[in-house]
């Protein structure tokens, strides 16, 4: 009997830390299982807001088979996924993809560009120099049907025919889709999450005057002879870039798209695509970029990511730039289904 108080005494302890056990959890609960309000992020919005009986009148005015200054120009692979989707499609992504970078595009397949109803993948693709390569392409088109490919040499100077032929595709092939995000093949979209952000954040109506990505400015043409960007005087005269987006990905409102084709087809080539087309050429017809920034993970966000998940990090749109294979895949596994 003389031990009774100091039982008792254990026990009040005992239950003390299994009450605030139970508290601690119950916050850490509550932390991983809230949901954020939604709010709009993109801080400054530079694009048009449609409403409810807004409609956009969009005409393609383009020679098809005229590419820049290519004046026979011709899909050899052309899928018309769009074709299914008479009401339109949400997204379509046209993903510029090197012939070798194979294994990329499976990864790609098997994750985020794994086609849910909303959203659609191309690969754009020129003609490899190398002929096993080349058949290499063309059986893993008969495979996936996915692969939209021009007849232009695919070597990395011809990088601005590959981007202007994946507006010309849109315009032509897939002008119901409302919006179109122009990727690499080292790049890690989040798809669902992108959803969310086109159809409940920027507007269930959908947006005109659209460019969103990361905005660089002030950029300064490169002239140095070790530069993998080096380019001439003759090539680009001005010291510095107009304001422009970083090329690996670029979200267009699909009323930008023949517009900027057009004028694409006119002025003389540039081979720096983002530089090309989301600067000189977006200036030319009066659209703003709108930094997306706010939904980029950044290298430290990935690491977080993966320490602390995904509630941690907050909702993101993108990955960082020049992924490997398997940091694709990293990324892709620590986001929920
Ligand atoms: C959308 O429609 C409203 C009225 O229905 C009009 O006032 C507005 O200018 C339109 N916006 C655009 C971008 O067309
Ligand atoms: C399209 O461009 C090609 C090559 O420049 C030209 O031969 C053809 O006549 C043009 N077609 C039309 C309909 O303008
Ligand atoms: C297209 O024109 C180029 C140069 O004019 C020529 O070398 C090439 O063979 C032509 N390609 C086709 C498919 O006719
Ligand atoms: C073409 O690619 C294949 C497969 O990668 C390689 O084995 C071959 O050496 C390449 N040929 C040339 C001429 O580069
Ligand atoms: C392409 O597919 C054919 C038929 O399936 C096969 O015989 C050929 O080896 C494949 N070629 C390459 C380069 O993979
Ligand atoms: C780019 O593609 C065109 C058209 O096929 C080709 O004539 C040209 O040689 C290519 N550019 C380079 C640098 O190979």
């Amino acid at each position: 009997m003389a031990e009774g108080p100091r039982n008792e005494k254990l026990e009040m302890m005992t239950l003390h830390k299994i009450l605030f056990t139970v508290f601690v959890l119950y916050f850490i609960y509550k932390y991983y299982t809230t949901t954020a309000p939604v709010i709009v992020r993109i801080k400054d919005p530079k694009f048009t807001m449609l409403g409810p009986f807004n409609t956009t009148h969009i005409v393609v005015e383009d020679n098809y088979t005229q590419l820049i200054d290519i004046n026979n120009f011709t899909f050899k692979i052309n899928p018309q996924p769009c074709n299914d989707y008479p009401a339109g499609l949400l997204l379509m992504i046209i993903i510029s993809s090197n012939p070798n970078n194979r294994e990329n595009r499976l990864i790609i397949r098997n994750t985020w560009g794994r086609n849910h109803d909303s959203v659609k993948v191309v690969f754009l693709i020129g003609e490899p120099e190398n002929l096993t390569i080349a058949q290499r392409v063309k059986n893993e088109s008969i495979q996936y049907g996915d692969i939209v490919q021009g007849n232009f040499v695919d070597v990395y100077r011809n990088m601005t025919y590959k981007h202007v032929m994946g507006l010309k595709w849109v315009a032509h092939h897939c002008p119901t889709a409302k919006y179109i995000l122009k990727t690499d093949d080292d790049v890690l979209v989040n798809s669902r999450e992108m959803t969310h952000f086109l159809t409940r954040e920027l507007s269930p109506w959908g947006v005109k005057d659209l460019i969103t990505c990361q905005v660089l400015q002030n950029a300064k043409a490169q002239r140095s002879k070790n530069s993998k960007w080096k380019v001439t005087t003759e090539e680009y005269p001005s010291v510095y870039y107009p304001t422009y987006c970083a090329g690996w990905a670029i979200l267009y409102s699909q009323d930008v798209i023949p517009r900027l084709l057009k004028i694409a087809q006119t002025i003389r080539y540039f081979w720096i695509d983002d530089v090309h087309i989301t600067g000189v050429i977006a200036e030319k017809i009066g659209v703003t970029r709108t930094p997306l920034s706010s939904l980029i993970l950044t290298p430290t966000t990935v690491k977080q990511l993966k320490v602390f998940g995904p509630k941690y990090v907050g909702s993101f749109v993108l990955g960082p730039p020049d992924l490997s294979r398997d940091k694709i895949m990293e990324i892709w596994s620590s986001i929920p289904a």
